[in-house]
């Protein structure tokens, strides 16, 4: 029976139960699901599957943790955090090889997710104390209009498994900042991580019930239960826009408050004046960390006509140069993708792209032996209405497709449902910021392959979601404007 135990991956002892009410606990079932290592294809652990009984339990433990923690002092829910942030920052290397062990990031880019993750950390125990309201008088005369902010409620944040620990603390930070409890609904291929977190939120002291654990391999049954509750007052997803749909469409029955963070197709776009070796290391950034599997990968690199053989020749030199394989030790690059399912769907886009006349110049083929690799590919010669550049590849795969005129590249890279990052690099500042104003994204990286920052809203446009998560804006998502009059 899978209890109170845990597992040691790495090195690391990692918690494989429920956590619900301030408690670790087995699933109601006892049933449990298994996590694999990407790099070797493993077995590392056997964690407990949450059911929809847990589901209830975790949502009775929010909501009678409600009604203490939203009346917690700002200051106190501010401590909290910070204190969760330093236990998190002097367990750095546990936090990052558990990490690669479940999701096969290298371990450098591990430590960097930990940084990142946990500056959500430290960026909302800074926010809880800045809550503001306003108090005004309306224009009659007759009444003082006296607005405040209140917590939203019970949260439910449905995590992905790309960036296990990131994606959660920036969630969970908001929402305890502004007062909710949540209900934590980790991927189910990279639970182990976020059960490290909970824990050094238990450690830090978080009151039983404001924060629920409930992993498991049954998504659907598990937020379909909880959002038929109307007790449940937000949900927080970040994964593929048919399930925020899905999401957006359950959440309706309630009118439960949601935050949906979707699918993306980041257009990369050179401009004729650009500094195309900045460009080169802007495009390896944008498309290689986390070996693309991010919403904010460079999906398709569109490059002026005037610097296409340039910046193609030495964006091929520096992906060649690029070393793949297990991430646990020195000098690699881009690890395995997520499972086999994902190297196999990656391999088709590959395939397909070709079969409709792409030119493979790197890569482009699946390796031999045990691990789900896929290695650091580039196609040029891409059809943008072929599917790959249509679709979110989420591997390794760098497209690019030439355009003859700023003006059109623009066009192409606006040619999407979706809208969730845009990069652009030109040294023209004119051109710049008229390209930045131009393109239809949430986020635009001008000049640089990265967007992502604790300080900054994150989030997007069209089919790309709903809200806007870290920065001075996350918070927001986890509260709710109360107007009182007060006659005068
Ligand atoms: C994502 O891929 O969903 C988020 C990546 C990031 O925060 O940088």
């Amino acid at each position: 029976m899978n209890d109170l135990s845990s597992v040691a991956v790495d090195g690391t002892a990692v918690r494989t139960g429920l956590f619900i009410d301030g408690e670790w606990q087995p699933s109601a079932s006892g049933a449990t699901f298994p996590v694999y290592d990407p790099a070797t294809e493993r077995l590392i652990a056997e964690v407990a599957a949450a059911n929809a009984d847990d589901a209830r339990r975790a949502l009775d433990a929010a909501h009678r943790a409600q009604k203490s923690w939203r009346k917690t002092s700002p200051r106190e829910r501010a401590e909290l955090l910070r204190r969760t942030f330093e236990i998190i920052q002097s367990r750095s290397d546990e936090f990052a090889a558990v990490l690669t062990a479940e999701m096969g990031k290298p371990l450098g880019e591990s430590l960097g997710e930990v940084a990142y993750g946990n500056e959500f950390m430290r960026w909302f125990s800074e926010q809880a104390a800045h809550v503001e309201g306003t108090f005004g008088q309306n224009p009659a005369g007759q009444t003082n209009i006296i607005v405040t902010r209140e917590p939203v409620g019970p949260s439910l944040m449905i995590t992905p498994w790309n960036f296990p620990l990131a994606m959660g603390t920036r969630k969970v930070g908001a929402a305890l900042a502004a007062g909710c409890p949540v209900i934590i609904k980790p991927a189910a291929l990279t639970p182990l991580t976020m059960a490290l977190f909970v824990e050094a939120l238990e450690e830090a002291g978080v009151p039983a019930g404001v924060v629920n654990l409930i992993p498991s391999d049954r998504a659907s049954v598990i937020s379909s239960s909880l959002m038929s509750d109307a007790r449940l007052r937000k949900v927080s997803f970040t994964g593929s826009t048919g399930v925020g749909s899905t999401l957006l469409a359950q959440a309706a029955e309630h009118v439960q408050n949601s935050s949906m963070e979707l699918g993306g197709n980041g257009p990369f776009v050179v401009l004729s004046d650009a500094d195309v070796e900045a460009a080169v290391e802007g495009a390896i950034t944008a498309k290689f960390r986390n070996g693309g599997q991010s919403c904010v990968a460079a999906n398709r690199i569109i490059v002026h006509r005037d610097v296409a053989e340039r910046f193609t020749e030495a964006f091929v030199q520096r992906v060649e140069a690029l070393r793949m394989g297990d991430g646990r030790g020195d000098g690699t690059d881009v690890g395995p993708v997520i499972d086999g399912k994902q190297r196999d769907r990656i391999a088709t886009l590959v395939d397909d792209a070709v079969a409709g006349g792409a030119t493979v110049r790197v890569g482009g083929f699946v390796p031999a032996g045990a691990g789900s690799f896929y290695p650091p590919t580039v196609l040029t010669g891409v059809d943008p209405g072929s599917e790959i550049s249509r679709e979110e590849i989420f591997g390794p795969v760098a497209t690019i497709a030439v355009a003859d005129s700023d003006e059109q590249a623009i066009e192409m890279a606006n040619d999407t449902p979706f809208g969730l990052v845009a990069f652009v690099f030109s040294q023209g500042l004119d051109r710049a910021f008229w390209a930045a104003g131009e393109l239809e994204a949430g986020m635009i990286g001008v000049n640089r392959g990265l967007v992502s920052d604790a300080a900054a809203p994150f989030g997007g446009i069209k089919a790309s979601g709903l809200g806007r998560e870290g920065g001075a804006f996350g918070i927001e998502e986890y509260l709710e404007t109360k107007y009182v009059a007060l006659n005068r």
